[in-house]
């Protein structure tokens, strides 16, 4: 072998060694902190992390589910309501799966993946004080927006329940190959092709404390932009 194919060789080796080195000190500096102090804008979005959906196209609320039910009238699933409400809270915490994983959160709550949250993927969120899947069914239109092609968005299932495939939603972030805190998204219903939604003027009556109403539409007219404001 010509000398100057080794040492090109050799270069190549220490440089690929040294930036492995950099990066593995790196990692261990971030798990040394824990959680993330601050939040990143570029922060890559991986599975197992409890992230808030902040709403784009309206007033910036935020996506949240209470211990609150849908009535029955208008007809309605009377599953757990989901609204965007104006303020972070204990209510706006989800945690996102990959929805692969939904028999083993039977009984664990910290299942990790590990890996980052990609393009397309699909995604089941739990929402953290309650324990259910954020859900969407074509049985029920929404309470508030009339009209073909809004259906009712609820937060569904329990402990110790694997929940179905109307819990699965795929991940369209705006730009780029993975999710991240600096990307606008959508939520596409997988079985069902919505997207969820939420409109400026639409607020929930009383029985939903006039919270802005989350619905899931194949409207065009958008609403249906969200971005995840921590992790
Ligand atoms: C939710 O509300 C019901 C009835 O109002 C109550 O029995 C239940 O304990 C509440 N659950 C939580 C987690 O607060
Ligand atoms: C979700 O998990 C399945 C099964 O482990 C795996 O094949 C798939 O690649 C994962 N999806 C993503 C986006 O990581």
């Amino acid at each position: 072998m010509p000398s100057s194919l080794v040492s090109t060789l050799c270069l190549i080796l220490i440089s690929g060694f040294l930036s492995l080195l950099t990066f593995n000190l790196q990692t261990a500096f971030n798990m040394n902190h824990g959680s993330y102090p601050e939040v990143n804008v570029h922060e890559v979005v991986h599975f197992g992390a409890v992230i808030t959906l902040q709403h784009v196209s309206t007033t910036g609320g935020y996506l949240s589910s209470l211990n609150a039910s849908y009535p029955k009238r208008p007809a309605s699933s009377e599953q757990q309501l989901v609204a965007v409400a104006a303020a972070r809270s204990d209510d706006t915490s989800w945690r996102i799966y990959n929805a692969s994983m939904r028999s083993e959160l039977v009984d664990q709550d910290d299942v990790q993946g590990m890996h980052h949250v990609s393009r397309d993927a699909t995604v089941i969120l739990r929402h953290v004080a309650t324990h259910k899947f954020l859900h969407s069914h074509q049985e029920f239109a929404a309470p508030v927006t009339s009209g073909e092609g809004h259906w009712e968005v609820t937060a569904y299932g329990m402990r110790g329940f694997e929940g179905d495939a109307n819990d699965d939603w795929v991940v369209e972030p705006l730009r780029g190959a993975v999710l991240t805190t600096a990307t606008p998204f959508r939520l596409r219903h997988r079985l069902t092709g919505c997207y969820l939604a939420s409109r400026e003027g639409a607020q929930l009556p009383e029985w939903g404390f006039g919270l802005q109403e989350v619905t899931c539409t194949r409207d065009e007219a958008g609403g249906d932009l969200w971005i995840i404001d921590a992790i």
